[in-house]
């Protein structure tokens, strides 16, 4: 029996020591199996080194678990995963450009991927599938010139909790500039768009949607309300709904998760518009088991591997057009989307442009 492993987020991946069975028996199951899933997904199993993959993954914690514990069990294949946020995966292939550390990164948002892309983190990698899926994600690896691709796409907006407005009797907020009212002063949360692709797309959505001189400004008075930058995008949609602030900006979806499990919450479309995520996935230049990681890769994009999310409560936009759209997914056909130009704002050029002026002249402001 040999089940994933996850690792805290500050902690490098284990390669080693972790078969649970006589390492010859382990490598005879997952050598067969992997020729299994190989054959069905198009690509060569090596050799018994090629027996595990080490994933990245930048979804909630919950699908990740679920994707590499799924995978495993169909494959045989020894699937290790860490789940960090899209920015901090981005930093991190980075740093471990001349020795990679993993094979496969797993979900976040696009920018930081089309990002790495452009910095050659990632290998250019052209799915069989890719005939299979919507426009929006096939777009994406072209951008890339196909070293991303698109997994799930989902709206940005924000979310309150009722009782904590209705106690304080202030007016449901519709619009982005609502939250800059006084009423909302430390009551706002969001994360840090350094670590968080969620937040970076509401930094690009504001400059798109307002032009960059009023996105600043109002940034500038969005912190004044901020009590905290979170690490994660999707944190700010757990401390609302237990209260712990008023508002939270994130993803729609991670907001319907927690009113799915009952919690006092009520999610916003803002009236001006709103930008939307390709959430994404690439393999990761020089990665150790490329055989593995094609694999998964392939896997990740069957309409099955992507109904899983659904199964734990993520209500993303599958990218392939054979598995159903959750019902309860957020109607973006319903909302006014801009037309994010990922291209740009996936460009290293203007996303660490962006981040700098942020840090500079909204995070550094005294509140
Ligand atoms: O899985 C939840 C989710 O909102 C994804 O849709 C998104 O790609 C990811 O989290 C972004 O996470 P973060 O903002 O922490 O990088």
């Amino acid at each position: 029996m040999h089940r994933h492993t996850h690792r805290p987020d500050n902690q490098p991946p284990r390669h080693r020591g972790l078969f649970r069975l006589a390492p010859s028996r382990l490598v005879l199951l997952a050598s067969s199996a992997l020729a299994t899933v190989a054959a069905a997904v198009g690509v060569t199993p090596s050799t018994a080194s090629a027996a595990e993959v080490v994933i990245y993954c930048s979804v909630n914690e919950d699908w990740c678990r679920e994707a590499v514990t799924s995978f495993e069990r169909q494959t045989g294949i020894k699937t290790l995963m860490t789940r960090k946020s899209s920015g901090e995966v981005y930093a991190q292939l980075r740093a471990e450009k001349t020795n990679p550390k993993a094979d496969v990164w797993f979900g976040g948002s696009g920018d930081p991927h089309l990002q790495a892309a452009e910095e050659g983190l990632t290998e250019v990698y052209k799915s069989n599938k890719l005939e299979e899926l919507y426009g929006w994600a096939v777009k994406q690896a072209e951008v890339s010139q196909y070293r991303t691709v698109g997994v799930y796409m989902g709206a940005l907006g924000f979310g309150y909790n009722k009782d904590l407005l209705a106690k304080r009797k202030l007016t449901p907020p519709a619009c982005w500039s609502d939250l800059i009212g006084a009423g909302f002063r430390d009551e706002v949360q969001v994360a840090d768009p350094n670590s968080s692709g969620t937040s970076y797309t509401m930094l690009a959505t504001m400059v798109q949607l307002m032009g960059e001189d009023a996105a600043f400004d109002y940034l500038k008075k969005l912190h004044k309300n901020v009590n905290q930058y979170t690490k994660s995008g999707a944190a700010p949609a757990k401390s609302v709904a237990q209260g712990e602030t008023m508002l939270g900006i994130t993803f729609q979806h991670d907001l319907l998760t927690e009113v799915i499990a009952g919690a006092p919450v009520s999610i916003v479309a803002p009236c001006e518009g709103t930008g939307y995520e390709i959430g994404s996935m690439s393999i990761i230049k020089g990665a150790r088991n490329m055989e593995t990681a094609k694999a998964f890769y392939e896997w990740a994009l069957t309409p099955e591997a992507q109904a899983l999310s659904a199964k734990v409560k993520n209500y993303q936009i599958p990218s392939n057009a054979g598995a159903a759209i959750p019902a309860e997914a957020p109607r973006i056909d319903k909302m006014k989307l801009i037309s994010y130009d990922f291209a740009r704002y996936g460009s290293t050029a203007e996303r660490t442009r962006l981040l700098g002026k942020w840090d500079r002249e909204v995070k550094a402001l005294a509140k």
